[in-house]
């Protein structure tokens, strides 16, 4: 969790400060419960603050920090130390000379922490990271320049960081990387640094993906990366196809329903180049012609779970031995994994340490790793034997949406790919998603329907096969950003125990796709709940008779079970978003959430 930005520019070049806030207001997704910023010069000029980044602006003395070129920022999400002014980074060492900002977990901090009391230090914050400011003060007292000091002290630390540093006098940013993601920015006014790319983008869209074990010294004209034994590493400059608009709201109140409203797009964009219908191929030149007939386990958490699900379903479907796996419980189930298995890491940011540990696991048992994320050069990349990108585009609301439909499609494609292509018709209907999702959000009834029912004293979401997973993301999703109790269950299980929390106060939103046996039984579950005056909201392609036994529809367009649980889900975020807004909670940023959540 938590964000870095840094920046170090020309004499003409944009003010440090601008930069950093900027940056720092793109990474909010990635926590926001303090800011801060290090100003570098001939001293350094330290400003932070709990709460989110607006609080810190407010505090800011920003006229006496103009004409700065040289400085870093931090947008954090607690795990040492609750919120606060004091744990908020950047963190400094006792004379001021030093300071840092961390993304990540600085796993031996009791013991760094110790040893440097014992040696008279004092320290101002409960944060693992203020050891490492300590650390490299200590070493530049020694005699070292500040780059040894600050190698000297990342080679002390264990576990997962992205750190930067800059000391006072100099006009250098220093930089390393273990398990959390940094990204250098090329700009014709300077160097950038962040944990993702929309932080500089407005500047510069030239990119270098710093690896694991990576040493970053950057100065306005200047930059050298160096590997663990301090060689020189020639790292590529990459384009990025983002632009800055990507990472506006572009008119929509909230993120959210500006990526909700861009899945059409999402969508286009993940099939392209991707599907023949008349070959019936699948073209996954990410994954160069991979196939497999052992085992497949998906691993993952939350939405990109549900996501799992989704895809362990489609491919036991077609004859593969799969199945859906939560990250964090992985170890505990001791899955037999060997090297035959398959294991597929789904995460939208490519950071989850609940996944990344899964699949280290499963690759020391000698399991092939797939990655399917939507980040370019994140972690799970470069854990991963192949990766497969979804690419969804940047995503800011902390409620995945546009990541899971392009994850249901991407997944889709996975599997088809996995064994033998797909028939014309599934590629055919798989083309004609991204219109039927335009089409859900041109005429959905969802606002209507969320005028209707909020304020309920709760809200269950059912739905059998492919409409299982889209029940239980409607529920995630619904308690996610509204802070309502919401629950999703099987459509089966509801006669085992969740029927006793029904009453005319639950509206169960059932999810009703097809005319076959599935919707059948489904209808009958919906009975059971109409029958204790639970208000009902079908979600419906209209082939059942489901309708007649609802207070509410949501119609979609009628397709396969696999374009159904895309469009379907469609409606249920657009539920969650309106009942949200109408309840005023904070959309884009959920109260105790992070979009990408480093810690186990
Ligand atoms: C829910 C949500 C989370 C994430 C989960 C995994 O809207 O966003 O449940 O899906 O934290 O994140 P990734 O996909 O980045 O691994």
């Amino acid at each position: 969790m938590c964000g870095i930005v840094g920046y170090v520019g020309v004499d003409d070049g944009p003010d440090a400060l601008e930069v950093l806030l900027n940056g720092l207001s793109t990474l909010e997704y990635r926590g926001y419960d303090s800011a801060g910023v290090a100003l570098a010069n001939a001293s350094l000029s330290v400003h932070k603050s709990e709460g989110e980044l607006s609080e810190l602006r407010s505090t800011l003395p920003e006229e006496s920090l103009r004409g700065e070129r040289t400085g870093i920022g931090h947008t954090r999400w607690s795990t040492h130390g609750p919120p606060s002014d004091a744990n908020a980074h950047p963190h400094t060492d006792t004379e001021g000379r030093v300071a840092v900002v961390h993304n990540g977990i600085v796993e031996n901090y009791q013991e760094l922490r110790d040893e440097l009391t014992d040696a008279g230090v004092s320290f101002d914050s409960e944060t693992d990271t203020e050891v490492v400011p300590h650390l490299i003060a200590s070493h530049l007292e020694a005699g070292d320049d500040p780059e040894q000091a600050f190698r000297r002290a990342i080679d002390r630390l264990e576990g997962s960081y992205a750190i930067a540093a800059v000391v006072a006098g100099g006009d250098e940013i220093f930089a390393a990387r273990n398990e959390s993601p940094l990204v250098v920015g090329v700009g014709d006014d300077g160097h950038y640094l962040a944990s993702d790319v929309p932080a500089f983008i407005d500047h510069t869209d030239r990119v270098i993906y710093v690896d694991d074990g990576e040493f970053v010294r950057l100065s306005a004209t200047g930059r050298r990366i160096t590997d663990a034994d301090g060689e020189v590493v020639e790292k590529p400059v990459e384009t990025v196809d983002w632009d800055a608009e990507d990472t506006g709201k572009s008119g929509y109140d909230h993120y959210m329903l500006k990526e909700i409203h861009e899945q059409p797009t999402a969508l286009r964009q993940c099939l392209r180049g991707r599907v023949d219908e008349l070959a019936g191929e699948i073209t996954l030149d990410d994954l160069d012609g991979l196939e497999h007939d052992g085992p497949i386990q998906f691993v993952a958490c939350g939405t990109s779970y549900h996501a799992a699900v989704h895809a362990a379903t489609i491919c036991r479907e077609r004859g593969m031995r799969a199945n859906a796996y939560v990250a964090s419980e992985y170890a505990a189930d001791r899955v037999p994994v060997d090297g035959e298995t398959l294991v597929v890491g789904v995460t939208q940011s490519g950071e989850t340490a609940d996944t990344l540990r899964a699949l280290r696991e499963a690759k020391r048992s000698g399991a092939r790793t797939l990655a399917v994320t939507n980040t370019v050069g994140s972690s799970v990349t470069r854990v991963c034997d192949d990766t497969l990108y979804i690419r969804a585009g940047p995503e800011i609301g902390v409620a995945a949406t546009k990541t899971f439909a392009s994850q249901q499609i991407a997944l889709t494609l996975l599997a088809g790919q996995l064994n033998g292509g797909l028939s014309y018709d599934a590629i055919e209907a798989l083309r004609s998603v991204p219109d039927q999702v335009q089409t859900v959000l041109d005429t959905s009834d969802a606002k209507t329907v969320a005028e209707e029912l909020v304020g309920s004293d709760a809200f269950l979401f059912i739905g059998r096969g492919l409409a299982y997973p889209v029940a239980l993301e409607g529920a995630l999703k619904f308690k996610e950003i509204t802070y309502e109790h919401a629950e999703g269950f099987a459509a089966g299980e509801l006669k085992h125990g969740p029927l006793a929390l029904v009453t005319d106060e639950t509206p169960v939103f059932a999810v009703v796709t097809g005319d076959g046996e599935t919707a059948r039984k489904t209808i009958s579950n919906i009975k059971e709940v109409e029958a204790r005056d639970a208000p009902v909201v079908v979600v419906t392609d209209g082939r059942s008779e489901a309708e007649r036994y609802a207070d509410y529809v949501l119609e979609i367009p009628a397709t396969d079970d696999v374009g159904a649980a895309v469009v379907a889900n469609v409606q249920l975020q657009l539920v969650s978003y309106w009942v949200a807004n109408l309840m005023g909670r904070s959309i884009d940023k959920p109260r105790n959430l992070a979009k990408s959540v480093t810690v186990e």
